[in-house]
């Protein structure tokens, strides 16, 4: 299947593009690495499109047909999105709404969509269900929800597949496909406190008063790996009805402690915590209930033992590293938010 990748030059397009074409897929990836980089690429077709560009978009389509789309285009930040927040509504709801317009024209028949546990705000449910409330609290969520809603509608009425896949924190690396987590800057828990480890550099923690047994919020980890594998198998399901959206987690949650614990055991090094205020708007404990996408998809993670995220992760930094392409460490402020 020829699927166009949006967005397919980044953390998580990497592996979804690499993930396609192990499984016998030809991905195309659309992005104009504003926020990634051209090695990401190789040995792939780069269209180097801005998403928002509906005419250059259109000549994508024409020019590769695409069967299936695979949206992961948009910006990421909350902390951003709460400062600049007209930027997200511009790339995350108008850029894929420059994606829909070209679905209308061409022939496309599934359309996957990067969606984030941030749709469902600070709930305290937990773990959490499809069925929550949806009130995310930053213009991010905000965002993410309401291109879920444009599209569910706009694909109804085209006659195409639609499907959400909410996120919730994905980690670790393939390091075999050389792809890894390099944000910048990079807010992500794991690889911050890597670098912060190996830099010997403090690693303030937002918050140790949350009700969480150890008062660090809880955060539910899912291997990039077995991210991707969702993706697959999702665009080759034959059963899935449109216009539904999937959590995509493990059901386990792991506390900002015991992640700064694992990645300091697997480095052999002494973390030197500093305790700051809590973050606003950093719900203490975020852990997905994916079970609909489990029983649908026959998906199961087994790549997303803390352990196995940790340990890549670290291997991804360390290759990054020797080869000098990691981003520069940034300055000082952890936590576990996404
Ligand atoms: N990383 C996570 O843990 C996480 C969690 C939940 C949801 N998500 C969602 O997954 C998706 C991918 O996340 P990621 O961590 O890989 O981010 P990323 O920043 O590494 O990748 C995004 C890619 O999209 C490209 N892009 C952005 N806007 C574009 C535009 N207008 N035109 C062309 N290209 C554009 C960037 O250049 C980049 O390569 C995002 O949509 C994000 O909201 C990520």
């Amino acid at each position: 299947m020829k699927v166009l990748v949006a967005g397919g030059a980044g953390y998580i397009g990497a592996h979804v593009v690499r993930a396609l074409a192990a499984h016998g897929h030809t991905p195309i990836i659309l992005d104009d690495l504003r926020a990634s980089s051209i090695d990401r690429c190789h040995p792939f077709t780069l269209e180097a499109v801005p998403l928002e560009d509906t005419s250059r978009v259109l000549e994508v389509f024409q020019k590769h047909e695409p069967e299936a789309v695979v949206h992961l285009g948009g910006y990421i930040s909350v902390g951003e999105s709460m400062r600049e927040p007209t930027r997200y509504w511009e790339n995350n709801l108008g850029s894929g709404i420059s994606l829909l317009l070209a679905c209308a024209r061409f022939p496309v028949h599934t359309f996957l969509f990067s969606s984030t546990a941030a749709v469902y705000g600070t709930t305290t449910e937990s773990p959490i269900d499809e069925n929550s409330p949806l009130v995310p609290t930053s213009p991010y969520g905000a965002s993410k929800l309401a291109f879920e809603r444009a599209l569910h509608r706009s694909a109804a009425a085209l006659g195409i597949r639609s499907l959400a896949l909410r996120y919730f924190n994905a980690s670790g690396a393939n390091v075999e496909w050389g792809v890894g987590e390099a944000h910048d800057p990079e807010e992500h828990l794991i690889p911050r406190v890597i670098r912060s480890l190996l830099d010997g550099n403090l690693v303030q923690v937002y918050g140790d008063d949350y009700p969480t047994p150890d008062g660090t919020c809880v955060r539910d980890y899912v291997h990039v790996s077995d991210l991707a594998e969702a993706h697959v198998l999702a665009l080759e399901s034959a059963e899935l009805e449109t216009g539904q959206s999937f959590n995509v987690g493990t059901g386990c949650g792991y506390s900002v402690l015991e992640v700064i614990q694992e990645i300091a055991k697997q480095l052999s090094l002494n973390p030197n915590i500093q305790f700051l205020p809590r973050r606003p708007g950093d719900p203490p404990r975020l852990v997905a209930n994916a079970s609909s996408l489990m029983s649908c998809l026959q998906w199961h993670p087994t790549h997303s033992s803390l352990e196995e995220i940790v340990g890549s992760a670290i291997a991804w930094e360390m290759s990054a590293v020797n080869k000098g392409s990691s981003q520069p460490s940034p300055a000082l402020n952890t936590s576990g938010g996404r």
